[in-house]
């Protein structure tokens, strides 16, 4: 189904902002609390561990986005002057977070990462990344569970169904994602996509907080690392140091 790249009144159901303004509540989607002025981003570690994981499976890729970005300065940065990227995009639904993006120099589209008109805007990436928010008011505190994450990652699999994507797709999931979630997720799309494998389940642990706070060593997100590219290995790995 298309939706109209307009603004659903407040509190309709298919009321899932395609971009979201002050005037706009929506009940729908977690977005950040841009009150509290911080809310979760992800943390250098992590972001370099993407890196040295697209150099070494990947190593000619030109193009990355990641979808519901939040603040993805790190990942431009590192992934344009460090991997050579010369296409980088991200989307949001919030308009005051694509507003920030868009003052550092990031190209950000505004609107809903399960709308197909909006997401044909990147069927042309090589990579993908789908970061939906993993904790409540995307906080970084109250985890959610992999059921619970809006939007969720089998509703997104129009994006492999529908809209036949190539390339390979990242789900960011959270940290208490278990094998059983994993494959149920494998299934789900392997049922619209026998050419789409999972390459890798990737752990990734760090020692700092997305503010660049140090922690103890914690377990951050299970990163699914779907593709038509790469070979279905379910390989398990852990990264611990960037
Ligand atoms: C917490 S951020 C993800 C963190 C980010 N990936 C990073 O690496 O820093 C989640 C973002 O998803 C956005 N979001 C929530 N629902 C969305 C949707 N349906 N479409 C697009 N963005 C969405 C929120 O506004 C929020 O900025």
């Amino acid at each position: 189904m298309l939706r109209a790249p307009h603004f659903y009144p407040t509190g309709s159901r298919a009321g899932a902002a395609i971009c979201r303004s002050k005037n706009l509540v929506n009940t729908d989607y977690q977005v950040p609390d841009l009150s509290k002025q911080r809310f979760a981003r992800t943390n250098l570690q992590t972001v370099i561990q993407r890196a040295n994981l697209l150099r070494e499976l990947l190593p000619n890729v030109a193009s990355i986005a990641e979808l519901c970005s939040g603040n993805c300065s790190r990942q431009w940065r590192l992934y344009t002057q460090q991997l050579g990227i010369r296409q980088f995009r991200c989307l949001d639904t919030e308009s005051d977070i694509v507003a920030m993006n868009r003052r550092l120099g990031i190209e950000c589209v505004c609107g809903d990462a399960l709308d197909e008109s909006i997401l044909q805007l990147f069927l042309n990436f090589e990579v993908l990344f789908f970061g939906p928010p993993l904790s409540v008011g995307c906080d970084g505190h109250q985890s959610l569970m992999f059921r619970e994450v809006t939007p969720s990652y089998s509703d997104f699999k129009v994006l492999l169904g529908e809209l036949q994507y190539s390339g390979t797709l990242i789900c960011i999931c959270p940290k208490t994602t278990t094998m059983g979630d994993i494959a149920q997720l494998y299934h789900q799309i392997q049922d619209c996509r026998r050419d789409f494998g999972l390459r890798l389940i990737h752990r990734t642990h760090s020692t700092l907080t997305g503010d660049g706070e140090e922690t103890e060593l914690r377990l951050k997100y299970v990163e699914l690392w779907f593709s038509d590219c790469l070979e279905d290995k379910w390989e398990v790995r852990e990264s611990k140091s960037a």
